[in-house]
């Protein structure tokens, strides 16, 4: 079914490897993203494998600005992963680009979406939409994002859905609420690979608050694995959480990683950081029942593979972990 497809955020952590997965199963992809290649050593190391792939196709637009018609035409399917991710920074001035990224970004590509007669976007929500919650986030549970962040994320998830719900339009939207991912290429800022890159060179990773908060980390192999099935529900619109089967302490990640390392971590404390939920946790149920997603890769086998990747890491891209 998936013959040609558009990849928004190509040259991101999860939408190189979407990139990946696609094309190795044949399928064409356009890969759309505001970064340069060639400028940016980030997005050439992601799509190293892709480019020079027949399959492929390298497209540089800013979602918020470019025109996007030429872009989605003849693409049956869109992932749209393209957005400006990271918690803790979208407060104060810096919410412009969340907004423009995130919001009217994603309204942008809707638009030439159900212009271009798309059958299926496919959204990277995220778990942020949530906000504190004591047991495991249902997608029927009512949202309350705690971050500007959360709020463009879920915003945008109501993009695609109003958009889906048009009688005159046939775009159809699967709505993924990804739980913190992680793995080989995953972004600079992020907890795991703070915490390996610590281990390896002894520079302190910072903690923000008491190490007690929880984490559902989910490995981007399985992530992959659903965002591919997304593609294929039988739904005029669904949201759907993808994430890693279990929960765990920034605590009980510090020891993983030591454990996977076999090297001591240093750490230092800050404060807990607005924004930042005590705890996410998945219900997996519908993942199961419409994707038949069920994660398959735990924290320790998962640390392991990202640290296989981040000891062969370029000097510009190790000197990320340090900003
Ligand atoms: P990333 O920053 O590695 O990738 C995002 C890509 O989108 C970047 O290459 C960036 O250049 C591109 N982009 C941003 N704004 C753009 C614009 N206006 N026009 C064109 N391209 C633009 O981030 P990631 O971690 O791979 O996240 C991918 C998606 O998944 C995002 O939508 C994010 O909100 C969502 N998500 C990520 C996680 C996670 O744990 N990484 C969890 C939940 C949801
Ligand atoms: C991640 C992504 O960055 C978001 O884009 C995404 O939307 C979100 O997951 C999600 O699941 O929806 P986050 O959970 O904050 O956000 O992921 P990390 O940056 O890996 O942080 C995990 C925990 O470690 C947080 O409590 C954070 O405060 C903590 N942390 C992170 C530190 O203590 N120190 C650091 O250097 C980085």
């Amino acid at each position: 079914m998936m013959a040609r497809v558009l990849v928004s955020g190509a040259a991101g952590f999860i939408g190189s490897h979407l990139v990946d997965a696609l094309l190795s199963r044949g399928v064409e992809v356009v890969g759309l993203d505001r970064r340069r290649l060639g400028e940016h050593a980030i997005a050439d190391e992601n799509l190293a494998a892709a480019i020079g792939n027949p399959l492929f196709t390298p497209l540089r637009r800013d979602l918020s600005t470019d025109q996007l018609d030429d872009a989605v035409d003849g693409c049956d399917t869109v992932f749209h992963l393209a957005a400006r991710p990271g918690v803790r920074p979208s407060w104060g001035a810096e919410f412009v680009d969340y907004a423009q990224a995130n919001v009217l970004g994603t309204h942008r590509l809707l638009d030439a979406c159900a212009r271009s007669g798309v059958r299926r976007v496919v959204y990277a929500s995220s778990s942020s939409v949530y906000g504190p919650a004591n047991r495991p986030s249902h997608e029927d549970d009512p949202t309350c994002p705690v971050s500007p962040y959360g709020v463009s994320k879920l915003a945008a998830e109501h993009l695609c859905l109003a958009h889906a719900r048009r009688p005159d339009s046939r775009l159809t939207a699967v709505a993924l609420r990804y739980f913190t991912v992680y793995g080989p290429r995953q972004r600079p800022d992020m907890a795991i690979g703070r915490l390996l890159f610590a281990a390896y060179t002894g520079f302190p990773v910072t903690i923000f608050g008491d190490g007690s908060q929880r984490r559902e980390f989910t490995y981007i192999g399985d992530v992959v694995a659903a965002t591919l099935a997304a593609a294929y529900v039988d739904a005029r619109y669904a949201v759907v959480n993808v994430g890693g089967g279990a929960s765990v302490s920034m605590r009980g990640a510090i020891e993983e990683a030591s454990k996977v390392t076999g090297r001591h971590i240093p750490v230092q404390a800050a404060d807990a950081q607005p924004g930042d939920v005590p705890s996410t946790s998945a219900d997996l149920t519908r993942a199961g029942r419409l994707l038949g997603y069920w994660p398959t890769v735990g924290l320790h086998e998962g640390m392991a593979r990202q640290s296989a990747w981040l000891v062969n890491l370029s000097r510009d891209r190790l000197a990320a972990f340090t900003s």
